[in-house]
């Protein structure tokens, strides 16, 4: 098992139905042959991202719902993952804080001029920046059928919704090449899956 001398955070994003959750499944299968890894989520599986479920099933504010991901987040960071990072584990979290971006900085159009630097913002001096994030983009039409298909459903899956969303997901990836790699999520599971680890092992080698 290979230890990392400081762990790497990388980050799995795309709107619902874009397949990331079982493309990041498969990766950290792949990875646990070789690391330290630990698989999370935002919402979280804690009491607090239950709050953040409940919120979404209700017709909560927007900017309330906002707050409510946003201490889900704080207490992410502080319970797990700055301390994995800390262990040298390779953390992938299924969903972070640029959903918050993207989906919030749809919620919240029209309530502020600039609502994904607004939202960034709040997250400014605390959060700790992904060292990696993967964007699984696929077509809204064919990310709605696949949410059709399966039993758990959000607000979130309306088609104008999830086109603003993946814009505004295509809008931070142009600010951030680096870090952002977009997969096309219309692809079969295990090119995409290769894609993704080769890009992993690139950057563990260039870490190192
Ligand atoms: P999930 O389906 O990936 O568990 O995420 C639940 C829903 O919450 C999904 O529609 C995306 C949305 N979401 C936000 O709106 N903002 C956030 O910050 C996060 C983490 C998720």
């Amino acid at each position: 098992m290979s230890q990392l001398q400081k762990g790497i955070l990388i980050t799995f994003e795309g709107i619902d139905g874009s397949g990331k959750s079982t493309v990041a499944k498969a990766v950290v299968e792949r990875l646990r042959n070789d690391y330290d890894v630990l698989l999370t989520t935002e919402p979280t599986s804690s009491w607090m991202g239950d709050i953040v479920r409940k919120a979404i099933a209700s017709d909560v504010d927007s900017l309330a719902e906002l707050f409510l991901f946003v201490a889900d987040h704080a207490e992410h960071i502080a319970r797990v993952i700055k301390p994995a990072l800390d262990e040298g584990k390779i953390v992938i979290s299924d969903r972070y804080s640029d959903s918050r971006y993207a989906y919030q900085g749809a919620t919240l159009a029209g309530r502020f001029e600039d609502p994904i630097g607004w939202v960034k913002r709040i997250h400014a001096g605390w959060t700790i920046p992904p060292d990696l994030t993967f964007l699984l983009l696929v077509s809204p039409s064919v990310a709605l059928s696949r949410c059709n298909t399966r039993q758990k459903t959000t607000k979130f899956e309306d088609i104008e919704f999830m086109k603003k969303v993946q814009a505004n997901f295509l809008k931070l990836a142009g600010e951030e090449p680096a870090r952002f790699v977009k997969i096309d999520a219309e692809k079969d599971l295990h090119v995409m899956e290769e894609e993704v680890m080769s890009k992993i092992q690139e950057y563990i080698r260039a870490k190192i």
